[in-house]
């Protein structure tokens, strides 16, 4: 028999105002998606190619978009889909310490690679008590003070990494704690790569499935209102949102490395799901004034975006121009060398969003740092 995973799946339809259920059902063989209308009980959607969606993203509690309709997978549909799916799906906590932040670039594309994807991330920054408090498994270690010491010295991004077997992948990743000996026994290691010792080791993974709970409950609490600040600083900003499709296609690591080469500083860095009211309300702006609104709307509340606060001087129009066009076919033609000519498709999948006019770089980067964040 064809291999078919099935889930059950939620959509919100804006116009009846109502959560609509619905069977997904995904062949990987061919690509093809077909769903079916529970409560009416008939064919939705008829199998269909569509070449959104990726294995590595169906998983419970993510969002897919398919044809343009932000699908909330709530449960898997079959045991058969549970048991392929489910049961090997780990969540970690990746930190990534003071000294790799800047080589976050390499470190998301060392994870991609690994068939890990990044559901959530956050640039923030410990005092000394809440390193302690992260560490506190290791307060009688005569490495503790130099550890906490390190992990406050400056910004740091914790994300939760999720596939199979997310937890010892991540670690293999990581290397042995001692970056030293990293160097030795596994070059091509984040520590061997980017640590210096056995506490400035560039990141932290989570041991084990109940380490792993805790410390992303320190990081990503589930009850809102409690969560470390971002790092934003609000001034001589611009706002860059990766966006979706870049995501879901693994781009991320190689634009944030882009953006770094080029010599722009991140100076805050965080991962959103938008709902429908929230990207119509950023892009306001465009509503009437560009054709592709309604897509860019929905491209950007597709899946996860990263939003960035890019600082320097003159940042909002130098950080334009490297972004480019915002048609890739343009910017390919008369900027080869911006962000949108080499990681953009078309007009509302070009990969990046950047803040169109100076004054409104503070506007967005409040938006999304100050309100969505709140
Ligand atoms: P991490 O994965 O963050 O978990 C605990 C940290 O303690 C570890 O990485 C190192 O930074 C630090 N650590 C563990 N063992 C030693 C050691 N022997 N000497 C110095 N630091 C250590």
């Amino acid at each position: 028999m064809e291999e078919r995973y099935a889930f059950l799946a939620e959509w919100y339809d804006p116009s009846a105002t109502l959560l609509r259920r619905y069977q997904l059902l995904y062949y990987p063989k061919d690509g093809t998606v077909e769903m079916f209308d529970v409560k009416n009980q008939r064919i939705f959607l008829r199998r269909t190619k569509y070449d959104g969606l990726h294995q590595e993203n169906l998983f419970i509690g993510s969002r897919v978009s398919v044809f343009s309709r932000q699908l909330n997978l709530i449960a898997y549909g079959d045991q058969y889909t549970a048991n392929k799916l489910g049961s090997k799906k780990e969540r970690t906590l990746a930190m990534i310490k003071p000294d790799a932040v800047t080589k976050l670039g390499d470190i998301l594309q060392a994870i991609h690679a690994a068939n890990l994807i990044v559901t959530k991330a956050k640039m923030t920054r410990l005092t000394e008590n809440q390193a302690a408090d992260f560490y506190v498994e290791h307060q009688s270690k005569p490495f503790f003070s130099n550890l906490v010491q390190f992990v406050s010295s400056g910004h740091l991004v914790a994300m939760e990494l999720m596939g199979d077997e997310a937890i010892s992948i991540w670690r293999r990743l990581l290397g042995p704690t001692d970056s030293t000996v990293a160097q030795r026994e596994a070059q091509h290691s984040v520590r061997a790569q980017f640590g210096t010792d056995g506490v400035k080791n560039a990141g932290h993974g989570s041991d084990s499935v109940a380490a792993a709970a805790r410390e992303l409950e320190y990081f990503f609490p589930s009850t809102t209102g409690h969560g470390l600040s971002n790092t934003a600083k609000y001034t001589d900003c611009t706002c860059c949102i990766v966006k979706p499709h870049a995501i879901l296609e693994g781009l991320t690591g190689k634009i944030l490395n882009s953006i770094s080469a080029a010599g722009f500083e991140i100076s805050a860095l965080q991962m959103f799901t938008l709902d429908q009211t929230n990207a119509e309300e950023f892009y306001e702006v465009y509503k009437g004034v560009v054709t592709e609104y309604p897509n860019m709307v929905a491209e950007l509340c597709s899946g996860p975006c990263l939003a960035l606060e890019i600082c320097g001087t003159n940042t909002p129009k130098s950080f334009r121009g490297f972004c480019g066009p915002n048609d890739p076919g343009t910017a390919r033609h008369v900027r080869p060398t911006t962000l949108r000519a080499i990681y953009g498709k078309d007009k509302v999948q070009n990969a990046v969003h950047c803040t169109d006019l100076p004054e409104d770089g503070l506007l967005e980067v409040q938006y999304f740092f100050k309100i969505l964040d709140g």
